[in-house]
């Protein structure tokens, strides 16, 4: 995605210069400080989310809420063409969280309303057992309008994110390039379980493929 509509020029302005500076930083660390550095101004800047979400609001082409996404509070702002980085916008209503999970990449995560709470967790087992693993919970900074927070990739950056508030909250969130790996982690953490969660439309292929071997061993 490289076009916005023309009414979220501001938003262009942001994602190019974005992009631009990016591709000089070739550390991930680098990259982390650099987008943590550049959020806050946009995560302040209401009006301009109040735009987008108006444009959901009235089925407007952007941002496509109809794209298939891994969480489906979940609305693609844009993807860089070279994959350095995508923005995503999440809506949570009033004490929503996402499953426990891990990423293909590291992320920034920024409150833009009301509060957003991210909740960091450490594997704790040798990942030999299939489907099991133990986690322990690290840390769980709440954020305020303007503030980020950071996750690496793996094993490194298993979380939940949600909110804790009693208001409806939105968050905005900024991934790296996604190692290559077809799914993510989703764990069950009391349960001790993990299980993989693949993005809807290989999931979708998945099943299809999974129904068409029944039916010709039948
Ligand atoms: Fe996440």
């Amino acid at each position: 995605m490289s076009r916005l509509p023309e009414s979220l020029n501001e938003l262009q302005t942001i994602f190019d210069r974005w992009s631009e500076s990016i591709q000089h930083y070739k550390d991930m660390e680098k990259r982390i400080f650099y987008i943590g550095k550049e959020m806050p101004a946009l995560l302040l800047n209401h009006r301009l989310f109040k735009k987008i979400l108006t444009n959901i609001v009235k089925g407007q082409r952007y941002p496509d809420a109809r794209q298939a996404t891994m969480f489906t509070n979940e609305f693609i702002l844009f993807i860089n063409t070279k994959r350095l980085f995508s923005v995503r916008l999440y809506i949570y209503e009033p004490g929503q969280y996402t499953p426990v999970h891990d990423h293909n990449s590291w992320g920034v995560y920024g409150c833009v309303h009301n509060r957003i709470e991210v909740i960091r967790y450490r594997r704790e087992d040798d990942e030999t057992r299939p489907g099991y693993a133990r986690l322990r919970e690290i840390e769980g900074p709440v954020l305020q309008p303007g503030q980020t927070a950071s996750v690496l990739p793996l094993n490194d950056g298993i979380h939940k994110a949600g909110n804790p508030a009693g208001k409806t909250s939105v968050m905005l969130c900024v991934y790296g390039t996604p190692i290559r790996r077809l799914y993510v982690n989703q764990y069950e953490h009391l349960q001790n379980r993990v299980s993989r969660l693949y993005p809807p439309r290989l999931r979708k292929k998945m099943l299809a493929s999974q129904a068409l071997d029944t039916m010709e061993t039948n």
